[in-house]
């Protein structure tokens, strides 16, 4: 989705809008904008491509003022161009604005402005946006009044900002899309995510929806419902270093390597508010696990874990499809909807859904403050720190081991899991090992060249083959396909080739899935096995550790980093896959 950032203070605006948009590209990155007031005028520059052609022109880069907003773009309405790049300006050129969502009242608006003579030059909705605040500042005395006017003219989802060339303010307002404000020394930052200014302030204000926010370099008011409204300044334990790549050359590699540590942060939680979790799961008459992409796939695991530790049957569904279940809804179910960013537009309409039917709402986010851990009534951090590669890998394993360790909890064997755990440190650490890498690096060689990959494996080992695919995939655009081990006689093997590769899972004494890797061998697929064991049949053997329960927290390590060096030899950037973004906010 799109990333917007504001700055008002008392350094140059340009440098910090870039700094802090280079750090929001994970958003989205098909073209980029910025506009700065210098000078009682505004001066934009606005690009297609990645946030660095911003920097090709020079003269821009010299421009001097304290107050400016820029944007970051994944393409919803309209083709990626400059024209459809953000920031937009209302027909008299002294209004910008950057938004991220979607308006859903976006033809009627427009041909009401259009009736009124105002000049579109996109094909955004966005730009509609400053020409309603443009027609609002003709009856209504403040810049304010007229922005608080055009919220009320827009129905759908908005993160905007907002600036007019003769006012020395930025004006800001949410609904159902991310916007937080940073409280620097010298300025005030308002964004769609803290890494993008977390080197100038951990302080920071969450909005609530329908919140209005006005900045000036003296500091910032919020309104609601016309009224002025308190917003406690909140102080975030994110550390700078994790919004850098240091020695790292990806931050998909950096975040992979994090994961001996990310996983001993996940299980930190206070006891008190996870036992009275687990009651919750006692009582509860129906649990649902929600959530999209990779943290759907950790809800899967989930439940295969909750039903072997803690003999509980609990339903997964993706955030796209949980209203299709809202019958069976009631005040006694209890959904539980896991979210890295928390603001997954899917996953917060599946809670919405399930609020109005008054089910209980735990939800688990690694962003703090985020929308859907205000939508719960008990939240849990993952505490994975920020994670900036597109790609979900420290955040699925603590996922995993946040939800491994409440099943422990619900089985009244807290101090077990606990310590299960604790064996699982010195594991990630060799998986992540330099000679490993290397191992799996050699492995991504004669790869790069497949058109198919498939993955295989049963019970916990078919939702580690899920995400692995996922991986592949999405990093490498390679196509890659998960089948529980069963499955694949039913349909698949007609796809097995000489030279196919096929990634098989393999934990304990499963001797059914070896029996599925024979049907893929003699059909000519080529064998790699993610196993503690080694098996004649595996053409490349990944050695992992024998962990039971645990081994979906570790068997996806080897496929994340084979993922990443499938994508670092295609000549690919691993942080950034085509078409994809890391917070999806529309539905
Ligand atoms: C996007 C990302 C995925 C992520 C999914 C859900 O599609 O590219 O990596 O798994 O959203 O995101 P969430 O923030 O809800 O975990």
């Amino acid at each position: 989705m799109c990333g917007i950032i504001g700055y008002v203070g008392s350094r140059t605006a340009l440098p910090l809008i870039l700094e802090g948009l280079k750090n929001l590209e994970y958003r989205g990155y098909d073209s980029a904008g910025i506009a700065v007031i210098s000078n009682d005028q505004l001066r934009i520059k606005k690009d297609v491509g990645r946030v660095d052609r911003l920097l090709a022109d020079p003269n821009f880069n010299k421009t001097k003022g304290v107050i400016g907003i820029g944007h970051t773009r994944w393409a919803t309405h309209g083709k990626v161009c400059v024209e459809n790049a953000h920031p937009h300006t209302d027909c008299t050129e002294k209004i910008a604005i950057v938004h991220n969502g979607i308006l859903e009242n976006f033809r009627e608006l427009k041909s009401e402005l259009l009736k009124r003579k105002h000049i579109i030059r996109s094909e955004t909705d966005s730009e509609l946006i400053a020409h309603i605040i443009e027609e609002y500042l003709k009856i209504k005395p403040t810049f304010l009044d007229a922005f608080s006017e055009a919220l009320k003219r827009l129905e759908g989802s908005y993160a905007i900002l907002a600036i007019k060339a003769d006012e020395k303010v930025i004006l800001g307002a949410k609904k159902s899309s991310p916007l937080v404000l940073g409280v620097s020394e010298h300025g005030i930052f308002i964004s769609s995510d803290i890494p993008s200014f977390l080197e100038h302030t951990k302080n920071v204000v969450y909005f609530h929806d329908g919140d209005i926010v006005k900045a000036s370099p003296d500091g910032f008011n919020v309104f609601s419902n016309e009224a002025k409204v308190h917003r406690p300044i909140d102080t975030i334990d994110w550390d700078v270093e994790q919004v850098k790549k240091g020695d790292f050359d990806h931050f998909m590699l950096k975040e992979i390597m994090e994961q001996t540590e990310t996983i001993q942060r996940a299980i930190q939680q206070d006891e008190t508010i996870v036992k009275q979790i687990s009651e919750a799961f006692k009582s509860a008459k129906g649990i649902f696990f929600v959530g999209c992409g990779s943290s759907y796939h950790a809800c899967l695991a989930g439940s295969y874990v909750f039903s072997k530790i803690s003999n509980l049957h609990v339903n997964v569904c993706l955030g796209s499809e949980f209203e299709n279940f809202e019958h069976f809804l009631t005040p006694e179910t209890l959904v539980v909807a896991i979210s890295q960013s928390g603001e997954t537009a899917d996953t917060l309409g599946a809670v919405r859904v399930a609020k109005k039917k008054g089910c209980k709402i735990l939800t688990i986010v690694n962003v703090m403050g985020s929308s859907l851990m205000r939508e719960g009534e008990v939240s849990l951090l993952l505490k994975a720190g920020p994670e900036m590669c597109v790609l979900s890998t420290k955040t699925y394993t603590s996922q995993v081991a946040l939800l491994t360790l409440l099943a422990f909890v619900v089985a009244d064997r807290l101090e077990d899991g606990k310590n299960e755990m604790k064996k699982l440190w010195l594991e990630i650490y060799k998986l992540t090992s330099r000679t490993m890498r290397e191992h799996i690096r050699k492995l991504a060689h004669p790869m790069i060249n497949a058109e198919h990959v498939y993955l295989i494996g049963r019970g916990l080992q078919y939702t580690t083959a899920l995400e692995a695919a996922l991986k592949i995939k999405e990093v490498s655009y390679i196509h890659a396909e998960a089948f529980a081990g069963g499955e694949l006689k039913h349909g698949t093997l007609a796809l097995i080739e000489e030279g196919t590769p096929c990634i098989v899972f393999v934990s304990g004494e499963n001797n059914k899935i070896i029996q599925n890797v024979h049907e893929i061998k003699s059909r000519g697929g080529v064998i790699i096995g993610v196993s503690p064991q080694q098996n004649e049949i595996f053409d490349f053997w990944i050695k992992v550790p024998e962990v039971g329960l645990l081994s979906s927290i570790i068997q996806i390590i080897p496929i994340q980093i084979l993922s990443y060096y499938l994508a670092v030899l295609k000549g690919l950037d691993p942080d950034r896959p085509r078409h994809l973004a890391k917070s999806v906010t529309v539905e």
